[in-house]
């Protein structure tokens, strides 16, 4: 017997930081769909995903919350699992990095690294961003303003003793790699963000050891040291497979990795440091990362506050599982940013699951049932309109195993509802309410029903990967033999006339978008009054006018015209607001107490009057450097940020 080809694919391995979100739900429905697809085509497939629980920032969230990190993990972690099992998603290991047998891979990959000379002793004097585990050299963090170029975040200045690795050794054979194999990095285009950003300006050593904190997997032959958090995780995905471990069979049968699966931020970790932590140890590189884009929210990020439910426990419970699936699979193109909304989200169960699919399922069935005492009657009478249809239904599995093997998730499913598009438009053509009419249509009628029940057959078949539960109701209402539900047995004209077709629940419910979108707005407005209960206003006190001055005390401030660039509510805070600001040629964090008053969305592109020369301050751990100007009542009711009347260029000075 011939030798099933292997396929392994990982998920990210989350952080137990926070519970987690739709965010982190896209792509592991993403890596499902795509290890159920293989699965399905025969592939020996395997599917990792985990939990990455080591690090300074696990560490401190432990510590805020008053219990010892491995406790605070250990309750994350349960939930991730119990997520994944609401989710249905198919993985066939669960790693976690405190997991005993990776902590001993992970020490004696690094010890061969030392052994080997790739990895050695020196003293790190940079910055550190702790929500995103990255060291970042002086050049990077002056670039971006000061701040960490992936999150906009503050930096910590790091100055102690480590571990380095010889990232520098390998950057040419990396850049090489990637010439060579032009789907290791994929989409395209951030291969050349990869190459531009950051091989081709040169590749420093990078620190892989940490001395500051001790939640991390220690350096067994120098105990004050842990290892850095990423060359950590980035190994889970050989520790998983035994690598390092006595039986290394399942590495030996898997490796190298299909493909990683990761969102676009942590692309730059996954095809950088991962290949060359591979090189080194002269190990196969995986064939191929994908760097997903990101789902942001209405108005730009998650906030209970805008009533964006974004909870996928919520989700699921409020539309079901395999709607959630769906919206997340169709909606936005696999490697693109998109938008998560409630008002999308409807849509798709409307158009799609309910009126497209479930309408079509439920009027072929109530048609069986109604004409042919719900037998399934063989083809009689063709017409030219059933060639398009047998013809479409035939060539579908190569349509969407085409859009598949390049990850293009949602067209895949756009491919399956062309189908079932004509199908509904077939109903429409054909008529069968008036062919059940006369004996010459009743034959005709025959031939109508069976090809609308093939191809919903089929379209179930090509959904299975897809969506967990629907395909198992659609094939119980059609009355399909378990045999008829294999892959293998998609050729057209499988269905057995007789089958006994079983009317059922509607398999997507309508929405009442209305009620629905009231019922978010209400959610949003008990969630705005809890969080934004004003304090009780006190009578505002007539403001004195202040001393003359001369004119030289008034040029003592510096005045620009700034233009917002990005700006986002700091969660912790019920009034600040972080802005980005382009100064000309500079960028500059300002925090600015106007969340009341404005949505981070409504800043962005906005030309504003910054005091640039405020002495920096911290607020909520940012460092604000200015402020902006706005004009408010004394009583703080109205409040205005000062724009200009016409368009000027930022960095502009205002006198
Ligand atoms: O980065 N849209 O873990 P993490 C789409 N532990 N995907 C999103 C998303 C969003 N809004 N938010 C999160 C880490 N994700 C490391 C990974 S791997 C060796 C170590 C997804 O918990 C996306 O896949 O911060 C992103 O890369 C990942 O969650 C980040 O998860």
């Amino acid at each position: 017997m011939d030798k099933k080809k292997t396929f392994y694919i990982t998920t990210p391995i989350y952080y137990p930081s926070a519970s987690l979100h739709i965010g982190h739900a896209y792509s592991t429905v993403a890596t499902d769909a795509i290890a159920r697809y293989k699965r399905q085509r025969g592939f020996d497939t395997f599917f990792l995903t985990g939990s990455d629980e080591h690090g300074q920032k696990i560490e401190r969230k432990a510590k805020a919350a008053g219990i010892t990190p491995q406790q605070y993990v250990d309750d994350i972690v349960a939930g991730f699992k119990d997520l994944w099992k609401l989710l249905d998603i198919s993985y066939d290991k669960f790693i976690r990095t405190t997991d005993d047998y990776h902590v001993k891979a992970v020490q004696k990959m690094f010890r061969q690294l030392y052994d080997q000379g790739d990895i050695y002793k020196s003293k790190y004097t940079g910055f550190y961003c702790t929500p995103c585990e990255s060291f970042w050299l002086d050049r990077q963090v002056k670039d971006a303003g000061g701040v960490c170029p992936d999150c906009g975040g503050p930096v910590e200045l790091v100055e102690e003793e480590s571990y380095f690795f010889r990232l520098s050794k390998y950057a040419d054979r990396l850049i090489q790699y990637i010439k060579d194999n032009p789907t290791f990095i994929q989409p395209t285009s951030r291969t050349n963000e990869m190459l531009q950003n950051f091989l081709l300006p040169g590749l420093e050593d990078l620190c892989v050891s940490r001395t500051s904190f001790t939640w991390g997997i220690p350096v067994d032959f120098d105990g004050k040291h842990v290892v850095y958090v990423w060359l950590d995780a980035l190994s889970n995905y050989i520790t998983a497979l035994g690598w390092g471990s006595e039986d290394d069979s399942l590495y030996r049968k898997y490796w190298p990795a299909d493909v990683h699966i990761v969102g676009k931020e942590i692309v730059r970790f996954h095809t950088i440091i991962w290949p060359i932590m591979l090189m080194a140890l002269g190990e196969p590189l995986p064939k191929q990362v994908f760097g997903h884009g990101w789902l942001v929210l209405d108005g730009g990020k998650m906030s209970k506050s805008k009533g964006n439910v974004v909870d996928p426990v919520q989700l699921c419970a409020r539309y079901g599982v395999d709607a959630i699936r769906y919206f997340l699979l169709r909606e936005v193109p696999f490697g693109s940013d998109g938008t998560f909304s409630n008002e999308a989200l409807i849509a798709r169960i409307n158009t799609d699951l309910a009126n497209d699919l479930g309408n079509l399922l439920s009027r072929t069935v109530a048609m069986i049932d109604k004409y042919f005492g719900g037998a399934l009657p063989a083809p009689g009478a063709a017409a030219d309109e059933d060639a398009m249809l047998i013809q479409l239904a035939s060539e579908l599995p190569a349509r969407v195993d085409a859009q598949m093997d390049e990850l293009h998730i949602p067209d895949a499913l756009a491919e399956i509802w062309k189908l079932v598009n004509a199908c509904n438009k077939y109903i429409d053509v054909t008529a069968p309410w008036l062919l059940a009419k006369s004996d010459e249509g009743r034959e005709r009628l025959k031939t109508v029903l069976y090809n609308l029940a093939e191809s919903l057959r089929i379209v179930g078949v090509l959904l299975t990967p897809f969506l967990t539960s629907t395909p198992q109701k659609l094939f119980a209402q059609l009355g399909t033999a378990d045999a008829l539900t294999a892959y293998d047995s998609l050729a057209w004209g499988g269905s057995a006339p007789g089958a006994q077709v079983h009317k059922g629940e509607a398999l997507f419910p309508r929405i009442d978008a209305e009620a629905e979108l009231a019922y978010f707005a209400a959610e949003a407005d008990k969630a705005k009054a809890t969080l934004e209960a004003p304090a009780p206003k006190e009578e505002a006190e007539e403001e004195a006018p202040l001393p003359e001055v001369e004119y030289d005390d008034f040029a003592k401030v510096d005045l620009r015209l700034a233009k917002v660039t990005a700006c986002e509510e700091i969660k912790k805070s019920k009034k600040l607001l972080k802005l980005t600001l382009e100064v000309g040629e500079e960028t500059r964090t300002v925090v600015s107490g106007i969340k009341q008053w404005y949505a981070p969305e409504d800043l962005v592109g906005k030309t504003v009057v910054l005091v640039a020369n405020l002495k920096p301050v911290t607020l909520c751990g940012v460092e604000s450097r200015g402020m902006i100007l706005c004009a408010s009542d004394a009583a703080d009711e109205t409040l205005s940020a000062l724009t200009t009347m016409a368009q000027m260029d930022s960095g502009l000075k205002v006198r």
